[in-house]
């Protein structure tokens, strides 16, 4: 058995209870999961949607970018330290949503359980991964909101 088990889901409990009990508490009261970017000011005020981005991510995205946000060398690329997540942000958006509609081949090698994982992501959680991506391992780049996510997959 993997000895690490017991403590990752000891984590995510705490982690979950954190950002459910939290709710009613401004967002600079919640914890951050460790990866974001401490010296990174745009963090500030979105606390709360980071860190369930970050739970979003541990559900759908690390399997393939990885916990540290590299990628898999030669078939993912890296998300920590990302110049194009800078550049084009709505590339970001574009890569997630569009999996969702079909409308790109963008994450087109994932496999069928994974799609359907992806497929169920909320506008919302979808701004929530992407502000967490976009403050982590380094990247200290603007949230994602929902409203711009809603709107993309509108075809605006
Ligand atoms: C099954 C593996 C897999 C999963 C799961 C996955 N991705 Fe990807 N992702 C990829 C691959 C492969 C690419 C590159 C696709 C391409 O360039 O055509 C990519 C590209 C991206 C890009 C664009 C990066 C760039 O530099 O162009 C972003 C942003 C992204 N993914 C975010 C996410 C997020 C957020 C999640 C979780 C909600 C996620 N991905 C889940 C494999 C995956």
């Amino acid at each position: 058995m993997n000895p690490w088990k017991p403590a990752v889901t000891a984590a995510c409990a705490a982690l979950a209870l954190t950002a459910c009990g939290n709710a009613s508490r401004p967002d600079s009261a919640v914890a951050l999961p460790p990866q974001v970017t401490p010296q990174c000011a745009l963090v500030a005020g979105h606390e709360a949607r980071i860190a369930a981005g970050h739970e979003v991510y541990r559900g759908s995205c690390i399997r393939c970018h990885g916990a540290d946000g590299r990628g898999m060398a030669g078939s993912v690329p890296p998300l920590a330290g990302s110049t194009r997540l800078a550049e084009r942000p709505m590339l970001a958006v574009n890569a997630v949503v569009t999996n969702q509609t079909s409308l790109s081949p963008v994450h087109r090698m994932q496999h069928d359980d994974t799609l359907a994982a992806l497929g169920s992501l909320t506008d919302t959680e979808i701004a929530d991964v992407l502000s967490y991506v976009m403050t982590a391992w380094g990247n200290c780049h603007a949230i994602v909101e929902k409203e711009q996510v809603s709107a993309h997959r509108a075809g605006a």
